[in-house]
């Protein structure tokens, strides 16, 4: 295991256990964990026949299927692929001539305060309307578009509208640089892209259409025929005759009725791109039918979702967990939810507190990043601290994105929760579609800093490198050996690439290698993530790829020769990046090294976007390699983070280059 182990040190040593209490056991979903237990034996017992009984009862098919799981072409798993849906069908149609059409689908808070409504029915009408404007652009059943949108109603109606064609989403996050915009564009081969002027972010006016002129510019993009611009602020863009259109000057001329696709239930809702361990990021491809299920039996499970909930998910949709439990999830279950366009800090760092308050949200979920920025914003200014808003209507809080340290979590329960509401630490990637590992909150003692759990179907274990199983107490790599209806399908184009990252041949060729370590404690076998166990990184709850970032450091060519980059502890993004350099010419030293940090550092915003760019820059003469040319990463770990070396250096073949690295600038 080569990565970067648990992020965030703790200090706090928490024995403690949080129950249940006996009113949320009472009407919840999953009451007590004996009903748990029930639910998990019955899934391993009849895997196939849980996933059929749950696809009949919590998705509306077109076409029912009879088949469940098709295992024939293993790892390329099929789940009820002689079924017919439609996703966009199943999140709003399926609301209409029930009392949920009436019922608020978003409350959209803009980055500026402003409120707006809309109701499931409002919903429907927007994006069949949209659906028609696509079709209108060309767009057909089984096009891919790349949607490079701002945080807003607007963004997660061109989802909808994609699913309800049949067309296949890219979400591109809005914090992307150009250049890997445009590989994206190219490597989903996207026929139209759908983007904003500009995004209103803590503020500013930041731009999103000049960067999808550029990535355009950059060639290779030529199937795209068609930019659809949403107008989010006044302030006039360049458009390219022909190829560029007003979202609202098309939608003008739409009609609001646009009948749903009927697709199978294999067919790929969407591609969104993640880091993986080479510079390449993989397109993680997502089938209709099995991600549908899971991100509506999930808001059950995991939320407890009631009728008069008022779920608030903070997470972008250029992310997984914006797909699952915003543009999906709470749609295909109903519920009322907050989409917030901002930044927590911004007019002030008590922003989420005082939109629970003002939406009167139950239910909270957010990244252990942000609870630690705002721990300390309120920590130094007690007009944000929570204490200043009624959070009384909150029930439930959750936590994505990265392992959440005892301090941050304790803080969250009596701080947020007012000591009242379960946390539930959800362990998911974008490959698993949505949650696998997390307590319910019904049901589970809670254990601060532990995901707990798998949720029934989820066959998670943790193994040693060939695939044995170990004690409880003893850590190791996490894997998943039965599949599940929201699992990857494959590698956009790669299905080689597929076969390899996730299910080796050393753990057999079936068992799903997660990519994270873990240990299962020896009392309740509790699930506890120790950190990546490949070169990604976790920063601010964001995958990056270490050698993505390498990469785009040496495509630096007048100026970089070498670069290794590596992952330290940070106690506000979990981890920092920091990147060690060999410049073309001499070491530079002083002001010099400074302000070639700073060329590199927005160098690395260019290339892939601000969120790769560096903490720290450190230049060597050469980095620390073996006699046969590796570099010893384990090494540049040990110096980023500021230790000194205890490890074994015989091997070296320039030890003396450590002292040189150890050294910041
Ligand atoms: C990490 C985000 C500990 C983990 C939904 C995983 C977590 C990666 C947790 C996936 C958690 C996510 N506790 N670690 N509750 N949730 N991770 O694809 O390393 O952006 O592999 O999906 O985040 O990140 P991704």
């Amino acid at each position: 295991m080569s990565g970067s182990q648990s992020s965030i040190e703790s200090t706090l040593v928490e024995n403690r256990v949080f129950e249940p209490a006996a009113e949320m056991a009472a009407g919840a979903a999953v009451s007590g964990m004996a009903a748990y237990e029930a639910l998990y034996k019955e899934a391993e017992t009849d895997l196939e026949g849980f996933w059929r009984k749950r696809a009949k009862e919590n998705l509306v098919w077109s076409k029912p299927f009879t088949r469940v799981l098709d295992e024939s072409n293993a790892p390329f798993y099929k789940w009820f692929d002689d079924g017919e849906l439609n996703a966009s069908a199943n999140c709003l149609d399926r609301h209409m001539g029930t009392p949920t059409e009436n019922k608020t689908a978003i409350i959209f808070e803009s980055d500026d305060g402003q409120v707006t409504k809309v109701t499931y029915k409002e919903l429907l009408s927007r994006v069949a309307r949209f659906a028609n404007v696509l079709k209108t652009q060309g767009v057909k059943r089984g096009d891919r578009v790349i949607i490079y949108m701002p945080m807003t109603i607007e963004g997660v109606v061109a989802m909808q509208a994609c699913a309800r064609i049949g067309a296949t989403h890219s979400v591109v996050f809005g914090g992307f640089s150009a250049k890997a915009l445009q590989e994206r564009i190219i490597d989903v081969g996207a026929v139209a892209v759908l983007t904003a002027n500009y995004q209103m972010r803590g503020g500013k006016e930041l731009p999103l259409k000049s960067i999808v002129d550029e990535a355009m510019a950059m060639g290779g993009c030529e199937a795209v025929t068609s930019i659809v611009v949403y107008q989010r602020t006044p302030t006039d863009v360049n458009m390219v005759a022909g190829r560029d259109h007003f979202m609202d000057a098309l939608l003008a001329s739409e009609s609001d009725v646009c009948p749903p696709e009927m697709v199978d239930a294999e067919h790929p809702l969407f591609v969104l791109y993640t880091s993986g361990s080479t510079g390449k990021p993989k397109g993680v491809q997502h089938a209709t039918g099995g991600y549908l299920l899971w991100a509506r039996m999930t808001m059950n499970w995991t939320f407890d979702l009631k009728d008069n909930d008022v779920f608030w998910c903070t997470a972008d949709i250029g992310w997984i967990t914006g797909h699952t439990y915003v543009a999906y999830g709470p749609l295909a279950a109903g519920a009322t939810q907050i989409v917030f366009e901002g930044v927590p800090t911004f007019p002030n760092a008590g922003r989420f507190w005082q939109m629970i308050d003002r939406h009167k949200c139950t239910i909270f979920y957010t990244a252990p990043t942000a609870i630690r920025s705002l721990i300390k914003a309120a920590e130094s200014d007690a007009a944000v601290h929570p204490k200043q808003s009624d959070l009384s209507s909150l029930r439930i809080l959750g936590s994505v994105g990265e392992p959440i340290n005892p301090e941050a979590w304790m803080w969250y329960h009596r701080h947020v929760g007012g000591e009242r509401c379960p946390i539930v630490d959800t362990f998911w990637q974008t490959e698993t579609g949505g949650h696998v590992i997390t307590p319910l909150p019904g049901a589970t003692p809670l254990v601060p800093g532990s995901c707990t759990l798998p949720l029934p179907g989820i066959m998670a274990s943790i193994v040693d490198e060939s695939g044995q199983d170990m004690p409880n107490g003893d850590g190791g790599i996490l894997v998943i050996k039965r599949p599940w209806p929201s699992m990857i399908r494959t590698i956009w184009g790669d299905p080689e690439r597929f076969k390899k990252s996730y299910f080796p041949d050393e753990l057999g060729g079936t068992m799903y290698l997660a990519g994270d370590g873990a240990v299962r404690s020896k009392d309740r076998g509790y699930f506890r993530i120790t950190g990546r166990i490949d070169d990604v990184l976790n920063v601010s709850g964001h995958r990056m790829g270490t050698m993505e970032i390498e990469s785009a450091l040496v495509a630096k060519t007048d100026l970089v020769a070498e670069a290794a980059v590596v992952g330290r502890p940070d106690d506000v993004t979990g981890e920092a990046i920091v990147a060690f350099v060999v410049l073309k010419g001499a070491r530079p030293e002083g002001d010099e090294a400074k302000r070639i940090a700073k060329v590199l550092r927005d160098w690395v915003g260019t290339e892939i976007g601000p969120i790769a760019k560096p903490k720290e820059v450190r230049f060597g003469d050469n980095l620390p390699k073996t006699r046969s040319g590796k570099i010893m990463r384990r090494l540049l770990r040990t110096l980023a983070q500021g230790e000194t070396i205890t490890q074994d250096t015989s091997t070296l073949e320039n030890p003396a280059i450590l002292e040189q690295l150890a050294k910041a600038l």
